[in-house]
Formats: structure tokens, C-alpha cells, sequence
């Protein structure tokens, strides 16, 4: 299959990238754009389309074998359900059964932008869709191009994030580009994402939510909308055989680099903030030079704050760390490009678990396969 590739330029349709800078989506120029796009979804294809966290694949989530699709292109196994996509609350009525007091607080607090909430779903979404669930996951995106994208489509759209399954989240088109060529029908090159990490999962189908995935809205954001939350273990580590997850997906080793992954912690008061102080800078620095004396090829995953302190090694700095937001935004492409090198294996700081922490450190545990070198 031939993917077409179209790039949008946000100067000239007058919108810009990045969470909470969209203009007006009703941009002529960006319609004339995305109708192309909104067809092919409407008609059963494949498109891949920027939003604030990650880009995502985009079928018609209410046409079961366009779904279904999604799964094929990504190499993933179907039990792992999609989230739909809307442009707009009233879209999420004929989706679900009910919308629960809580939910309307926090997408009153944080829609559109990366909060997905999990309702019962209602009859004319498909299985394809949930993964054989009786519930759907929701978000609405407030990247104007998915935004407009998603309302010239007219239907929700179902969108998992635009990589090959087990691969790093794509935070830009050349991400896309290189999983999924050949294997959907169109790109929509909307440049860098703003955040880099994907949307908080939250299920609010009980009587306290859930935390299943932390993301940019963080835990310290939605207790202060709605009090109590509680947090999925899943989370927290690794899930143990024959415990079924409360979102499917985290039950993968999602994130991955192909290179082994090892987070270096620093415990104790002398890590400072985060658990990266001098003892986990010896101890990376001992570590690749014991690696690089058997002839492999290490990786250092560090900040701005500390990337001239190692002297060896293939060194990538994912921002700063006095920045959640930066690292956050730089971590997949950083984890990527260490697949592009070719590096044996990779050595990463850690970070506070706080705020966007919590989302950074999740991200970076499972892309370890939990392997946490304690210092
Ligand atoms: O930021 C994002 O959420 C991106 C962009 C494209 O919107 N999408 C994304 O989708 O990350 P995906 O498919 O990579 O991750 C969706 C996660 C999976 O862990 C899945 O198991 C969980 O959401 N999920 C989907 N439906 C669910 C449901 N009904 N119940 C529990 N978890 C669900
Ligand atoms: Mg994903």
C-alpha cells in the first residue's frame, strides 16, 4: 500500500502546535487540507494525525473491520482496546450508557487536552473498538488538526498511538513515517507533539476513579478537581502473572527500546531531587565502562544538568531536568534514536515521581522491563 504523506504547515493555516495554542480549527485552508484525511477515514482506511501527546492511528471507531485494521497495521494483539476520539462533548452521549457526576467534573476541568476517561459502553460501539470490553475509552484531543480532523470525519475516531506495537510512542511524523510506511493509507506530518507522553487514563465507571495511566493531567491535578483518586497497581510495577490489568495495554512491555534498559536510582537523601545525585553519576559512568571493556555498545540516557559528566559512551540528553515538561517531550525521540544507533545497551537516570514525574518514571520503568539498579 501506498502512504500518502501530507504535511501542514501551521503558520499557514493559522494554528499552532502545542497543547492549549489552538486558534479557531474552522480554518478554511486547514479544512481543504483534512477533507482528504476525513474521507478515507469515513471510508473504512487509515490515517495517522498528530495530537498534543503522541500521534495517533486513526480508523472509524463505530466500523468494526476498520478497527479491526488498527490492529493489523500496528502488529497488536487485539485485546488491547482503542480509545475514541471526539471534538466535542456532545459527541460522547451516543457512546456511553452514562456519564458519572465525576466525569463531568474532569472534563469540565481538562477536555479538550490529554485526559482519556473510561464509561460503559453503549450499543453502537463496536467490539473491534474495546477489545471485546464493555467498556470505551475517551478523550478529546486539543491539537486543533486532530480536533478538525476528528469533526470533518463525523464519526468517533479510534486512535491508539502510531507505532508498531512494543516500539516507543511516536512524538513526531518521522516516527510515524518509519513504522508505519507501506502499512496505512495516510500521514499527516503535523510537526513535533507538545507533550511526548501519552494521555492520563482514568476510569471513572466506579464509585472512586482509577488512575490507569499518568500522563500530563496529573494525579495532583485530578485530586484537585475531584477529591480521592485511586491508583491501579499496575502502575506501579509489574503485573503479575494471571492478573488482569485494568487497562489491557499496560500489561505489554510497551515503551521499549530494542537495546536493554537499566534505570540507575539514587536512594536516599543523597540523590538531591529525583534520585540522580553524584552517586548515580559514578555509578553510570563504572557501569558503561564495564560494559564498553566487553566490547558493547552503551547508551546514557541523562539531562542537560548532568550530560557533560560522562566522559564515555553515547550520551543523549532528554532536557532538563529542573523541566518536567522538557523530558517528558524529548523522552521517546531519545529512546528511538538510541534504536537508530544501534546502542547494546542503555543506562538512564531516574526522576522525582512527582507531577509529570510520575508519567516520565512509568514510561521509563516499563521501557526497562522494570530493571531499577538501586544506588
Ligand atoms: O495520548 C493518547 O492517549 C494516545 C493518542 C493517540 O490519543 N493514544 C494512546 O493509545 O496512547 P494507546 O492505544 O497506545 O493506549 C491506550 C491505552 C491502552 O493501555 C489500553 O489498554 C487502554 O488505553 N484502554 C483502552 N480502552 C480501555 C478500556 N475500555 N478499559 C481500560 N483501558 C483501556
Ligand atoms: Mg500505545
Amino acid at each position: 500500500m501506498d502512504t500518502k504523506v501530507v504535511v501542514i504547515d501551521r503558520t499557514r493555516t493559522g494554528i499552532a502546535a502545542g497543547p492549549d495554542e489552538g486558534t479557531d480549527p474552522g480554518t478554511s485552508g486547514l479544512d481543504a487540507l483534512l477533507a482528504e484525511a476525513a474521507q478515507i477515514l469515513r471510508s473504512g482506511g487509515l490515517v495517522a494525525f498528530p495530537t498534543e501527546t503522541v500521534y495517533g492511528l486513526g480508523a472509524n471507531g463505530l466500523d468494526d473491520a476498520a478497527a479491526r485494521k488498527i490492529y493489523a497495521a500496528k502488529g497488536r494483539p487485539s485485546d488491547n482496546p482503542l480509545i475514541l476520539h471526539i471534538s466535542a462533548v456532545r459527541e460522547l452521549a451516543p457512546l456511553v450508557r452514562r456519564v458519572p457526576e465525576t466525569a463531568r467534573r474532569l472534563m469540565d476541568a481538562f477536555w479538550p487536552g490529554p485526559l482519556t476517561m473510561i464509561f460503559e459502553k453503549s450499543g453502537i460501539v463496536p467490539y473491534g473498538t474495546t477489545g471485546g470490553l464493555d467498556t470505551v475509552a475517551v478523550r478529546m484531543p486539543s491539537d486543533p488538526v486532530a480536533s478538525r480532523l476528528i469533526a470533518l470525519a463525523g464519526v468517533p475516531v479510534a486512535a491508539p498511538s502510531a507505532n508498531l506495537s512494543g516500539r516507543p510512542s511516536p512524538t513526531t511524523a518521522q516516527h510515524v513515517i518509519g513504522d508505519m510506511s507501506g502499512r496505512i493509507d495516510m500521514i499527516l506530518d503535523g510537526g513535533p507533539v507538545g507533550i511526548g507522553v501519552e494521555s492520563t487514563i482514568v476510569d471513572v465507571t466506579g464509585p472512586v476513579p482509577v488512575l490507569l495511566r499518568p500522563g500530563a493531567v496529573t494525579m495532583e491535578m485530578l485530586r484537585d478537581v475531584v477529591g480521592e483518586v485511586a491508583v491501579d497497581p499496575a502502575i506501579a510495577g509489574p503485573v503479575a502473572a494471571g492478573v488482569k490489568p485494568k487497562a489491557p495495554g499496560m500489561k505489554y512491555r510497551h515503551y521499549a527500546p530494542k537495546a536493554e534498559l537499566v534505570l540507575v536510582e539514587e536512594d536516599g537523601r543523597r540523590a538531591g531531587e529525583g534520585g540522580c545525585g553524584d552517586a548515580a553519576v559514578d555509578t553510570i559512568n563504572r557501569l558503561v565502562r564495564e560494559r564498553m571493556a566487553e566490547g558493547r555498545t552503551v547508551g546514557i540516557l541523562c539531562t542537560d544538568e548532568t550530560k557533560d559528566r560522562y566522559p564515555e559512551g553515547v550520551v543523549r540528553s532528554v532536557g532538563l531536568r529542573a523541566s518536567q515538561e522538557s523530558v517528558a517531550r524529548s523522552l521517546f525521540a531519545v529512546l528511538r534514536e538510541f534504536d537508530d544507533l544501534g546502542v547494546d545497551c542503555i543506562y538512564s537516570e531516574s526522576f522525582a515521581r512527582d507531577h509529570l514525574g510520575q508519567a516520565i518514571m512509568n514510561r521509563l520503568t516499563k521501557a526497562a522491563g522494570y530493571r531499577i539498579l538501586h544506588c
